[in-house]
């Protein structure tokens, strides 16, 4: 991560390219799904000392696409090399907060009350998650109010970033879970964060609606949070047998080039089987490829700047 990368835009393709990264070889270890050679990123070293935390948006507006899954499971692998993870569950389905064991309709205090009351502090609203290290600012479907009633606020786009900076020292890493949604919630993740994680399913239409996302994204660095930065594409619900999902891997590449990150996360129906189980996969199948990947995917930021 250098201080001045800009956020990705398309580019134009290389003529011929597509096919010579589609014909590579991707079962070979020592390279990536796009032929690129693919390091054994490093154990990250243990931290002596927490904060201050780099705040990560996982966004994009189209549905389904990895975003709480991706959240849970790095967090969880961040977590497990020792670092102090808070996980904002900013989306009114609650998904990351199901997804790690809490109750959506028991919750007295959510994100929402944090966002809408000045009285609200983190402490009232965090949850302690089984996972050591993780915690949680859990929402319900109560937030779904927030989207309506901040458009009166003054400074509307950064009440999640004011709430947010009394605990940014107590963690290493915040992620946000956004909502498939470019709406006023979504604007609050980006002006809080430092960086945005864009994962993309790996099928046809992959591609369709991210152009809109980077426009959104240089809005939000131009008027609100000049810091913001695209951190990396992730590739999910990857099938190495298919040309198709080789291909769609291979497009985002030329599209945006080193942005798109080295790990892929491949379709396995143990994220699901996790989800049920309400744990992230890295406790749920410890020695699962799943989990290894969202490992590897820990490593990689870690390696690349993007995380502590
Ligand atoms: N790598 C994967 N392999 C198989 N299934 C996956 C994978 N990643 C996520 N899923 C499943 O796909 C569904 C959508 O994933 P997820 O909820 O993480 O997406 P999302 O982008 O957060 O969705 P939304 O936009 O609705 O918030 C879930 O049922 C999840 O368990
Ligand atoms: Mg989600």
């Amino acid at each position: 991560m250098s201080p001045h990368r800009t956020v990705a835009g398309p580019r134009a393709p290389a003529s011929g390219r597509l096919s010579r990264v589609v014909s590579q070889e991707t079962t070979d270890p020592q390279t990536d799904a796009v032929g690129r050679p693919l390091p054994d990123f490093p154990e990250p070293a243990p931290l002596a000392s927490h904060g201050p935390a780099r705040v990560i948006a996982m966004c994009n507006q189209k549905g389904g696409v990895g975003k709480t899954t991706t959240t849970i499971n790095l967090a969880a692998a961040l977590a497990e090399y020792g670092r102090r993870v808070l996980i904002v569950d900013f989306d009114p389905q609650g998904a990351a907060s199901v997804g790690l064991g809490i109750s959506p309709h028991e919750l007295d205090r959510t994100v929402y009350n944090l966002l809408m009351e000045r009285d609200a502090t983190v402490a009232d609203v965090l949850r302690r998650t089984e996972v050591p290290g993780l915690d949680l600012l859990p929402a319900n479907i109560d937030l779904s109010a927030a989207e309506v009633q901040l458009v009166g606020e003054v400074a509307r786009e950064s009440v999640l970033s004011r709430a947010l900076r009394p605990v940014l020292d107590d963690y290493d890493v915040v992620l946000i879970d956004c909502q498939p949604s470019l709406g006023l919630l979504t604007v609050n993740a980006l002006t809080a964060s430092h960086g945005v994680l864009i994962p993309l399913e790996c099928e046809f239409f992959a591609l369709r609606g991210v152009a809109l996302l980077v426009e959104t994204i240089e809005k939000v660095r131009d008027r609100l949070n000049p810091r913001l930065e695209v951190d990396g594409i992730l590739a999910t619900m990857y099938d190495s047998r298919t040309l198709h999902a080789r291909e769609v891997v291979a497009r985002v590449h030329e599209a945006f080039g080193d942005d798109l990150l080295q790990t892929v996360i491949a379709r396995t129906v143990k994220f699901p089987d996790a989800t049920v189980a309400a744990e992230p996969i890295t406790t749920y199948a410890p020695t699962h490829s799943g989990a290894a990947a969202y490992r590897q995917l820990a490593r990689e930021l870690v390696a690349r700047g993007d995380a502590a």
